[in-house]
């Protein structure tokens, strides 16, 4: 049989306990300890796997045998942490964002070369059913060509949240607000289907929150293939709004709503020619109609009702707390990550792969600071 990976954790509180549990639910994957600054929170999760607690990442280097280091600290510590992993020879997968700059995220790049260790990035929503097979249709082209793509992020954070960390919503270690800790899974998400983006014009805004950083953003892109989109994001839309991605095209549309597919329709399975006016205009023209006798409002909730029955659609408990999340899209990830040890080949989500979401959200923040249109190297 081969033998277990062996994992340790830096960083206890909200996000490190569901990597705790993803590893512990992979057959290959052991967990066998776990660092934090501060002990309490080190101790606490220490005690819940039987593993040994760190209150230092080099004193857990030093002191255990473990082959792949999950790095689930503040956003603007993981650049140092990760290089500091990579040059001991142990592999790393990192949260969201890598990091928050330019400059740090060369520096993870040039160290993970040099040192030849994997480097995986976490976009566990990159492993939903949804996201995969929005992803093999682009592949196969069964869009046509893409003419728009959006993503739109109505979620709600209190001001309390904001509060129970000095990290959050600063520049200096969150790098952003609700573009580089929330919405970077929809960006990433959103650029994987449509492309690179080739140039951006922002707005950004503080508007129901204390905080440095902003929580209310609007980006028009151009993606390289010529194809334009939006961004629309916020953290201030009680109680929390449903996430879409929107990827429409000339043979093709999907809508991802809250991680699952609400709406999938490919010219190739038409049995017959759609009309000149296309099927949103019928349905709008029927709808408008009931709307004129009264009854457009009921019918439209029972049809909402009986998409989302269909669609297997649910609430969407990240949109509105944080802490409500499934590990199942980490333990896909750190599947990934054990197979491309074993194989020696490259995670789904490696370095390279997790650069652009975060170029993409500096080009924004650098837009709405200049009121200018910004294009990325
Ligand atoms: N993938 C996701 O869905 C998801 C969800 C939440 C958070 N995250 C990411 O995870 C990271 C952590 O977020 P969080 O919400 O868990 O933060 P948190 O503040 O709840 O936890 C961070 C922990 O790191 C510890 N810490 C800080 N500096 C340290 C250091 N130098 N060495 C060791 N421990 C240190 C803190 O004491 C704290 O316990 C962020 O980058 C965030 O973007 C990802």
């Amino acid at each position: 049989m081969t033998e277990k990976l062996r994992f340790g954790i830096v960083g206890c509180e909200v996000i490190g306990p569901i990597h705790a549990q993803a590893i512990a639910s992979l057959p290959d994957a052991q967990l066998v300890a776990v660092t934090d600054i501060n002990p309490e929170k080190a101790q606490r999760l220490a005690d819940e796997y039987a593993v040994k607690p760190y209150t230092t990442l080099a004193e857990m280097l030093a002191g255990e045998q473990v082959d792949v280091v999950n790095i689930c600290t503040p956003s603007g510590r993981h650049g140092e942490q990760v290089c500091q992993v990579m040059r001991s020879g142990r592999h790393v997968i990192v949260e969201k964002p890598m990091e928050i700059s330019h400059a740090a995220i060369e520096q993870m790049l040039r160290v993970q070369q040099e040192s030849g260790v994997k480097l995986a990035v976490i976009s566990q929503h990159r492993f939903d059913p949804a996201s995969l097979q929005v992803h093999d249709l682009v592949e196969e082209q069964a869009f046509g060509r893409l003419v728009l793509g959006n993503a739109i992020v109505p979620w709600w954070r209190s001001q309390a949240y904001y509060d129970s960390g000095a990290w959050r919503g600063t520049w200096q270690l969150d790098g952003g607000g609700v573009l580089m800790n929330q919405s970077i899974h929809s960006i990433d998400l959103l650029q994987w289907f449509m492309g690179p983006v080739r140039s951006i014009y922002a707005y950004t805004d503080t508007l129901a929150h204390h905080m440095e950083t902003e929580d209310v953003a609007v980006a028009v892109l151009r993606f390289e293939n010529g194809a334009p989109g939006t961004i629309a994001a916020t953290t201030s839309a009680y109680p929390g709004v449903t996430t879409r991605i929107e990827i429409f095209g000339a043979k093709g549309s999907a809508v991802i709503e809250d991680d699952n597919l609400s709406y999938l329709h490919l010219a190739r399975e038409d049995s017959q020619e759609i009309g000149a006016y296309g099927i949103a205009h019928e349905v709008s023209k029927r709808a408008s109609l009931r709307s004129a006798e009264g009854s457009y409002t009921e019918s439209k909730k029972a049809a909402a009702a009986a998409a989302a029955k269909r669609s297997g659609a649910r609430i969407n408990t990240s949109a509105q707390n944080p802490v409500a999340l499934s590990f199942r899209g980490h333990a896909l990830q750190i599947a990934d990550m054990i197979r491309a040890i074993r194989e020696d080949g490259t995670p789904v989500v490696d370095g390279q792969a997790a650069r652009h979401p975060v170029e993409i959200i500096l080009g924004i923040y650098e837009s709405a600071r200049t009121h200018k249109e910004v294009t990325l190297p």
